[in-house]
Parts: structure tokens; sequence; C-alpha cells
């Protein structure tokens, strides 16, 4: 790509509460993602990153009750009475739950339904559902009834339904804690991909090793503010401002803190690996 990437989400200032609650979820939030970036989302339960996911996708304020302000822009658009067509072609979500997420009888009808809705015409739905069966590898579970499948297998059915209306941003919640291994990397394969397309990816994860590897940048958020925003090895590889930090640090950062080397640390096994050796080589036995 030429020149400076698009912005794909802008957020000024945001700051949101459920409605009822006193505590804000979100309180102060700012930040840009570029189009095609792959950006992962990390920090303490309860810090808001559920909401965050929310926001960048439009869900909130459109469709989730409570004061909203400041102002979060989609490609240069305001979310805030965004109609929720436009909405659907801009951002997609997947949600933490992915039962909560399904609706079709079968795995053909969940794909299909939602480009229906988009009044799509029929060679198109077609097309799409050929392209994200072959993406997602659900072929062979067309014709079942998505609450037969695995939760890995669910979660492929929604990230399908999601992915078949092409949306520019795609906006993930945890969507591997339900997955093996290697559903896991199948999912992070296609990320990689779709953000290589030019997709927007946005992803909360636990799983900060595999995070790390994939992220352009990470957004450690606590208390509904951004703890920290930069590179893997920017947020990561070097000691954190706040307490609970080395907590969500990757493993090999620990240990290599631990050992009281000097930051910036390794934050992949590679990396360690390169640190490491030569230490050890040196090292008479
Ligand atoms: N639907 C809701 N109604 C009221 N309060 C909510 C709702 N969803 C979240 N909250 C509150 O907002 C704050 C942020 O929650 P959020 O779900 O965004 O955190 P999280 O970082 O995603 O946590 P987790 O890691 O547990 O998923 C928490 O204090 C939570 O209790
Ligand atoms: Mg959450």
């Amino acid at each position: 790509m030429n020149g400076p990437a698009a912005e794909a989400i802008r957020l000024t200032d945001v700051r949101f509460r459920y409605r009822g609650v006193q505590l804000r979820a979100l309180n102060g939030v700012s930040l840009t993602v570029g189009q095609g970036e792959f950006l992962g989302i990390v920090g303490p339960s309860g810090a808001g990153k559920s909401t965050l996911a929310l926001v960048m996708s439009g869900q909130i304020p459109a469709f989730v009750e409570g004061p909203f302000d400041g102002e979060a822009l989609l490609f240069g658009r305001t979310t805030r009475g965004m109609r929720s067509a436009d909405l659907a072609e801009t951002a997609g979500m997947v949600y933490q739950d992915p039962e909560a997420q399904l609706y079709g009888l079968t795995v053909e009808e969940e794909l299909v339904l939602g480009l229906e809705n988009r009044c799509l015409p029929p060679d198109e739905i077609r097309r799409r559902v050929e392209w994200v069966l072959a993406v997602t590898g659900l072929h062979e579970v067309l014709e079942k009834s998505p609450y037969a499948l695995s939760g890995g297998q669910k979660q492929r059915v929604v990230i399908a339904g999601v992915l078949a209306l092409r949306p520019r941003i795609l906006v993930l919640d945890e969507p591997t804690s339900a997955l093996d291994p290697r559903g896991k990397t199948a999912l992070y394969e296609l990320l990689g991909n779709l953000s290589a397309e030019g997709v927007t990816v946005v992803i909360v994860e636990h799983d900060i090793e595999r995070l790390v590897r994939h992220a352009d940048r990470v957004c450690w958020l606590e208390a509904g503010r951004i703890a920290a925003l930069g590179t893997p090895e920017e947020v990561f590889g070097r000691p954190a401002e706040s307490g609970t930090g080395l907590l969500r640090m990757p493993q090999v950062a620990q240990l290599t803190h631990r050992l009281g080397l000097p930051a910036p640390w390794p934050i992949t096994v590679d990396q360690a690996e390169a640190v490491l050796r030569p230490m050890l080589e040196a090292t008479p036995r």
C-alpha cells in the first residue's frame, strides 16, 4: 500500500457508563487504528475490554443504553445514529459468547440469514457463502444445526456469519477461548490474512503469548483507561508503569526480568533464545 493507511477507527475521549451503574466502564479513551491494522486489547477482568470492543464496532452507543460522551469515528463517520445497515458493512462484532450470536436452524441458514436481511441478490449471496466456507473450513457441517457443534465450531460459524457481511472492521471479543490450539492457530492465520487484505482487526485476547506474535499494536486497558498503547515490544518488553503489569507479561519477558536482565525484554520464544543462548554459551560448564 502506498502512503499512510486510512484511519479506520478514531476514538476521542470516549466515556461510557452502563445504565444504572455508577462507575464508568470507559473513562476517557482516545486512540486511532489504521486501516488493515491488527490491534490487540488486553487488561484485567472488568477493565473495560468488552466495552471498548463494543464502541469500536459501533454497538455502543447504537444498541447499548447508557450515557456516552466523546466521539467514535469509523472511517471518518460518527457512530452516533449510524443506520444499522451502514454499521453492518463498516464493522462486524464477534461476541465473547458464541451461543448468543447464533440464530439459524442450520449452519447454511446461519450464513445466509444476514445476507438475505441485507437484500443482496442470490448470486452474490452464493458467492459470499462459498468464500466464507473456503476461509473458515465449515463445508462439512453446512447442513448441521449450529447448536449441535462443538464450542470451537460454533465460534467459527459466528465468525463466518460476520465475515460474510464483508465488514471493513472486524472486532472479536475473546474469540479463541472455546478453541483448541489448532483452532486458535487457524483463526489467527485467517485474521492475519484479512488484515493483510486491508481489513482492520481488533481482538480482545487473554492469550498474550499468541497475541504478541500477530498484533501490530497492543492496547492495555485498566479501570476504563489506556494504561499502555504501542507495539508488543513497547508494551511488554519493558517495565510497566502500573502495578498489575507483570501478571500480564509474556512468560519469557517475566523470566528474563526475574533473572535480572535489563529491558528491553524478549516477548517471544525466538527473541528469548536470541538473548539467552549467547549467555549460556559464554558460561563455562
Ligand atoms: N451490561 C452491563 N451492565 C452493567 N455493567 C456492565 C455491563 N457490562 C459490563 N459492565 C461493567 O463494566 C465494567 C467493564 O466491563 P467489561 O465487560 O467491559 O470488562 P472486561 O475487561 O471485558 O472484563 P472481562 O475480562 O471479565 O471480560 C465492569 O465493571 C463491568 O461490571
Ligand atoms: Mg470482556
